[in-house]
């Protein structure tokens, strides 16, 4: 099987557009989205649509949870806080059920989805470095963990005792016995490189790459700032 990993696309139409044409291209197998569909940007509900229309499986983010009441509001900084509350605004009953009925954790084969971290998946805290994923690592039931949340691709290995970190782009799983891999922001990166990020798993070679795809910024950019959500949500996506 060869999966598609996408996550963290907050909104953005033209990012998630942009990703999955080149899934298309991949001919991926199946798709597995890291959660976080809205916020930030300015068209929740077609990229709702979207997802809830591909079958694939996924998991709740933190800001899908915000935007339906199951997270508190009061965790966000204000640019991110406003966002919310406006994606609630916009939201029918069909589409906050769909958000509502999200699990924090997704586990099948050999593969587990969560957005942030496994131990407490509810409190949404990071992994960033390899002393934040050891905890996850040490409940982790499934050889792969792939997450999101902080919008930054990464991976880090577990063999033996020893936890090792990769901030590369191909990753190869055939020396690990668990890994957890960050799979990057559709639709807001945060590592520096504005393309749109997503993984390819090729489950019969072991190994995950992660994959950038240009998208039409200036687009998503003209809607945030049409929609009067916050100016910081635009700027963002452009450094
Ligand atoms: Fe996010």
């Amino acid at each position: 099987m060869r999966y598609g990993v996408i996550g963290d696309i907050h909104s953005n139409y033209e990012a998630l557009t942009a990703v999955l044409k080149e899934l298309r291209a991949e001919q991926v197998d199946k798709i597995l989205c890291t959660g976080d569909i809205i916020g930030y940007a300015a068209e929740p509900i077609p990229c709702i649509e979207i997802i809830r229309d591909l079958d694939c499986t996924i998991v709740a983010g933190n800001h899908d949870y915000a935007a339906v009441g199951k997270f508190p509001s009061g965790y966000f900084h204000a640019a991110a806080r406003d966002a919310i509350v406006w994606t609630a605004q916009q939201l029918t009953s069909e589409y906050t059920e769909f958000l509502k009925k999200l699990p924090l954790v997704e586990e099948f084969n050999d593969i587990t989805l969560v957005h942030a971290s496994l131990n407490h998946p509810e409190f949404f805290d990071y992994i960033t470095t390899g002393v934040e994923a050891r905890l996850s690592l040490d409940i982790l039931k499934t050889k792969i963990c792939f997450y999101g949340h902080s919008h930054v691709p990464l991976a880090i290995f577990l063999a033996g005792e020893n936890v090792h970190v990769d901030r590369g782009s191909v990753f190869d799983l055939s020396n690990a016995d668990k890994a957890l891999i960050n799979v990057g922001s559709v639709g807001q990166p945060r590592d520096w490189d504005i393309r749109a990020s997503y993984a390819i798993y090729d489950e019969k070679n072991k190994s995950v790459q992660i994959k950038r795809v240009k998208y039409n910024i200036q687009d998503t950019v003209g809607k945030i700032y049409k929609a009067g959500l916050p100016e910081a949500n635009a700027l963002r996506l452009m450094s």
